[in-house]
């Protein structure tokens, strides 16, 4: 029993249990692939504005300190990822290491963060989806395109995507590697074309000035203003390497491939996401690109490039939903593993015959459906970062308290300098929850005051290793 509750073995033996022993045929080519697959998405395609709005010129410099800090946090993720090969990841790490109540606060996180991320994509495609059939000469009753805090009723092509996606997983739906090499493809391609065509419109005059609201995040008028604010929501960018951590099962050279793989896909995605902003800003006056719903279409629209645009576009509405569907799997993921450890319902963790959690995706898809379909996407990023960071927060302690604790065990991964990259990681990411705007951490210390009353009334008295005194449960992973 540790401080913080009851500690879960780490060698539970979940992996072999499950059947889970999976053949290594990834180099770092493929986990790059995979990283920049489930990263790139409405990260840079919209938020982009909202940094703009945030930061001005200086969003260019916010997404190179949100990477900075992705990039600790990655790795001391991808030592654990090789300790700890078992589904539930910075939940799972914790329950290991720091005991069963943080593990609750981070698993409570997690859910926050996968299902508001997804919102958060389906809210960035209908922005794409609405200037795409504008320009196609269809226009939508705008009631039907944002939520009340937008101005309208509900946002209604969010809505839909998300619903569409939640079909697909209760479907059986899986991503797959060949679609996702298409689906990176596409994406890249798509951000390399709007380079090209924004970089030569580039006026110095437009990042000038270059920092007009300073560097910390404040908020005037009720604003989140600065660097650090606008660092604090474009780090929604960067997440989404847990991919290739996760992956570490499949990698032919853990050592070599995992480290390339997390830091190849961080540096690609960075430098990608720098030159992006960089043509974006350079090319219109920040104020123009100021939470536009798709910056980049706008962009390209502005200089007269219509049917770029619409090209763009296209490529985000194809790609998008690939993001939203690694996200809620992911999501479905943990909910089954807080089920199965006994600190949510075991129902929740009933599979169907095509292996997927049925109840926890339906469950999953309308709360996804709900937010995306009421709420801004300022709003929800936001709050799906919270969570993310409490995560990243979590993940750099485990790295640093497992190497003082355990440092006979055997590391697969090994971090370099982990007490130097657990502590940039934890402080980066605590800078960045603190840069957020207040009522996002308001929002996020209400649902964990809920997570917690959920806790103690529920979990902490049913969970698996408190009635049995055991490590795992013995109910299966979905396949
Ligand atoms: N990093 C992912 C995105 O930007 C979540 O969409």
């Amino acid at each position: 029993m540790g401080l913080l509750g009851p500690i879960k073995p780490i060698d539970s033996g979940e992996t072999k249990q499950h059947g889970r022993s999976l053949k290594a045929t990834l180099s770092w080519p493929h986990l790059v692939a995979l990283g920049v697959g489930a990263i790139v998405g409405t990260g840079i395609y919209t938020l982009t504005g909202v940094g703009a709005d945030r930061a001005g010129p200086a969003v260019i410099l916010a997404f190179a300190i949100a990477g900075a800090v992705c990039a600790c946090a990655a790795l001391a993720y991808a030592e654990l990822a090789t300790m700890i090969p078992t589904a539930g990841s910075a939940y799972t790490y914790t329950y290991s290491v720091l005991g069963e109540a943080l593990a609750w606060v981070v698993g409570w996180s997690l859910i926050l963060e996968y299902s508001l991320a997804c919102s958060t994509v389906a809210v960035g495609w209908g922005g794409y989806l609405v200037g795409w059939l504008q320009s196609a000469g269809v226009v939508l009753p705008a009631a039907l395109l944002a939520g009340p805090h937008g101005g309208g009723i509900v946002n209604l092509p969010a809505v839909m995507v998300s619903l569409a996606v939640m079909g697909m997983l209760l479907a059986g739906t899986r991503e797959s590697a060949t679609l996702n090499i298409v689906l990176v493809i596409i994406k890249l391609v798509a951000l390399s074309i709007f380079v090209v065509f924004a970089l030569p419109a580039f006026n110095a005059d437009n990042l000038t000035p270059f920092m007009p609201y300073g560097f910390g995040s404040a908020e005037v008028n009720g604003a989140p203003r600065g660097v650090m604010a606008a660092a604090a929501i474009v780090f929604f960018a960067f997440y989404g390497f847990d991919a290739v951590a996760t992956s570490a099962e499949e990698a032919k050279n853990p050592g070599r491939d995992l480290t390339i793989g997390i830091m190849g896909s961080m540096a690609v995605c960075t430098l990608i996401y720098m030159l992006v902003a960089i043509a974006a800003i350079g090319a219109l006056p920040y104020l123009t690109l100021a939470n536009s719903p798709e910056p980049l279409a706008l962009v390209l629209r502005t200089l007269g490039q219509p049917t770029v645009a619409y090209l763009v576009a296209l490529a985000a509405l194809i790609a998008l939903p690939s993001v939203i569907l690694v996200m809620m799997y992911g999501q479905s993921r943990i909910f089954f593993v807080m089920s199965r450890d006994g600190l949510l319902p075991r129902r929740l963790s009933q599979v169907s015959a095509n292996g997927s959690p049925r109840l926890i995706t339906i469950i999953t898809g309308l709360f996804v459906a709900l937010a995306a379909g009421l709420f801004r996407l300022d709003e929800i990023a936001a709050l799906a970062n919270a969570g993310t960071l409490i995560a990243f927060i979590a993940v750099g302690l485990c790295l640093m308290v497992l190497r003082r604790r355990s440092p006979e065990l055997v590391r697969v991964f090994r971090c370099p300098a982990p007490y130097l990259v657990g502590t940039l990681a934890v402080l980066g990411c605590l800078y960045l929850l603190f840069s957020l705007p207040s009522s996002t951490l308001i929002n996020f210390l209400g649902w964990n005051a809920i997570g917690l009353i959920i806790y103690f009334a529920y979990g902490r008295n049913r969970s698996v290793i408190t009635t049995t005194g055991a490590g795992a449960s013995e109910a299966g992973l979905p396949a």
